[in-house]
């Protein structure tokens, strides 16, 4: 149950979904809160405009990054059938337009990592490779019950939330949490570029060995911008349109 000696600051991100506009201001945000090393929560693709850039970026990082659906879905390592046909639509058109690089880099990604004393995952751990959701403390439950670590980091529902289990497992809304030693903890970190919270700000996590405190931090981005690159994609206008409204 020992934390890093050192002190470090690591920038939590996920959930990208081709929005350079959203990833580019999470990155100075990071860069802002000082963060030492930064790890990648997966869906870089999916849903957005720019598939190729924000993947440019994610690997040019070097960051430890784990698959998230969408990655998968984009080169056919699960069934495109079961998104809804929004999801759907934008999965084939970026499978259409990546090129053969970028779908071997998605394609190599693993469901879990370990970095430090923390767990990455995109969905679950108790079966990663289904992309459940964690909504509710007994979901939590479940996915506490395959966890090595003190500390783990989701993304997938795209809403900031943290569970704690001690004798039982509890939820919380808040933007700072305090970790505990004697307790497990799992924080999800919210969306880069997609938020459903009703806040249509980019969302990121920031975790601080040495204050032991998880941080939801949340930026504004250029939402008219991503917006306006889905519409001239010729991507579903919803998918525009829930930028403007975090949902
Ligand atoms: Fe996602």
């Amino acid at each position: 149950m020992g934390y890093d000696p050192r002190s470090m600051r690591y920038g939590i991100f996920g959930d990208i979904h081709a929005n350079l506009e959203a990833l580019e201001a999470v990155l100075a945000g990071m860069k802002k809160e000082r963060v030492d090393v930064m790890v990648c929560l997966g869906d870089i693709v999916g849903y957005g405009a720019d598939p190729a850039k924000c993947i440019d970026i994610v690997r040019g990082l070097g960051c430890t990054t784990v698959a998230g659906n969408h990655d998968f879905a984009v080169v056919d390592k699960i069934n495109v059938d079961f998104f809804n046909t929004y999801a759907r639509e934008a999965a084939l058109w970026h499978r259409e337009i990546l090129s053969d690089e970028d779908k071997r880099f998605l394609s190599g990604l693993k469901l879990v990592e370990y970095v430090d004393s923390f767990t990455l995952v995109h969905a679950t751990l108790y079966s990663p490779e289904l992309f459940e959701y964690i909504q509710t403390s007994y979901d939590a439950h479940l996915a506490f019950e395959n966890l090595t670590t003190p500390l783990c980091f989701v993304g997938h529902s795209h809403v900031p939330v943290t569970f704690v289990q001690k004798r039982t497992v509890s939820f919380t809304m808040d933007s700072a949490v305090k970790v505990e030693l004697n307790a497990k903890t799992m924080v999800n970190v919210g969306s880069v570029g997609q938020p459903r919270d009703e806040n249509p700000d980019a969302s990121f996590g920031l975790w601080d060995t040495e204050e032991k405190m998880v941080w939801i931090k949340r930026v504004k981005y250029d939402v008219e911008k991503a917006s306006r690159k889905i519409i001239k994609a010729g991507l579903p206008e919803i998918l525009a349109e829930r930028l403007r409204y975090g949902r």
